[in-house]
């Protein structure tokens, strides 16, 4: 879409072959599809969720986005990027405290966005609080995007990036492996028409349902295509230890490639694990895609500096 085709993005992402045959005890041909590279500001799968959302603001002539998300938030910095790339006012609807110190909180603040801070209890209300009701209601062409950026404009946006890998490796993968919160943007994927792949979905968090949730936003597409392994969240949403740590610099030195702590180390530390255990056809094309969440390693950073004192 040329008219939210930024010139500094770096589209298609590359796509990177990785020679971890060894790590992973199995013959596949890893890819990396490396949507952390598309821009600093909104990349991943939020530039992927969020280009179409910016180009409906547009057509309605909405002027503000309002969204939601917790202090670390990567789609509370992709919407404030975004807001400043294309023009738009924004508002941050935050979970929890004000901390002038919070990286992400002040990049937010650095890209104009406005920043109102909920209780848990208020959080949990959303767009039915009555602070939010009350704050909405005073603003002319807002457009409210949801907490994680997964709604109907979300999907095609995801959908390309089937599109790029089949015409950057010139076939389609045997498998797209990936994380997953809300389960968006592996919707999006099943929502391609032909769709020949695989999607191996490894949920960042405890969830029961995730699978349920994403035909849920697929209309019931492809599900046959579908499996959620969830043996790799790491105890839960934002939950990390020594070993997914010491993974993080040990895949970095192999590859140079960086991983966030709360999504894609998790899913490419199951990836490498299921391939050790056989789950890859072998000599299967097998493609991670790097959903992007660096930002967050920031804010990792700077909480354990915090506990340190
Ligand atoms: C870096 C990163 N990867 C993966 C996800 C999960 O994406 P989804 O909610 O579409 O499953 C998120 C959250 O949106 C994220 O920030």
């Amino acid at each position: 879409m040329p008219e939210i085709c930024h010139p500094s993005f770096l589209l298609p992402s590359p796509l990177v072959p990785v020679d971890l045959s060894e790590k992973a005890g199995a013959a596949i041909r890893l890819f990396v599809k490396r949507d952390d590279m598309i821009h600093p500001w909104l990349s991943g799968n939020k530039y992927r969720k969020l280009k179409y959302n910016i180009e409906h603001a547009k057509k309605i002539g909405a002027t503000t986005l309002v969204t939601f998300g917790g202090s670390f938030s990567n789609h509370l910095y992709a919407v404030a990027g975004a807001s400043a790339m294309y023009g738009f006012d924004s508002i941050g609807l935050v979970r929890g405290e004000p901390d002038d110190k919070n990286p992400t909180l002040r990049f937010c603040r650095e890209r104009g966005m406005e920043l109102y801070f909920l209780s848990r209890e208020e959080y949990r209300l959303k767009e039915g609080s009555p602070f939010v009701r009350d704050l909405l209601s005073n603003i002319d062409g807002s457009l409210l995007l949801p907490e994680g950026g997964t709604n109907a404009d979300a999907l095609p946006g995801c959908r390309e990036i089937i599109e790029e890998v089949q015409e950057q490796l010139g076939y389609s993968p045997d498998y797209l492996v990936l994380s997953a919160g809300t389960g968006g943007t592996a919707a999006g994927l099943l929502t391609y028409p032909h769709l020949k792949s695989r999607i191996i979905v490894l949920p960042a968090l405890r969830s029961g349902h995730l699978g349920d949730e994403i035909s849920a936003l697929t209309g019931g597409q492809n599900t046959h295509l579908l499996t959620v392994c969830n043996d790799y969240h790491f105890g839960g949403y934002a939950k990390y230890d020594r070993l997914l740590m010491d993974f993080i610099k040990d895949f970095n030195k192999l590859t140079g490639i960086d991983l966030d702590h709360v999504y894609t180390a998790k899913a490419m530390f199951g990836l490498l694990d299921l391939a050790g255990k056989g789950f890859f056809d072998p000599g299967s094309t097998v493609v991670f895609i790097h959903t992007g969440g660096l930002q967050g390693l920031a804010g990792l950073e700077y909480m354990l500096q915090k506990k340190k004192g």
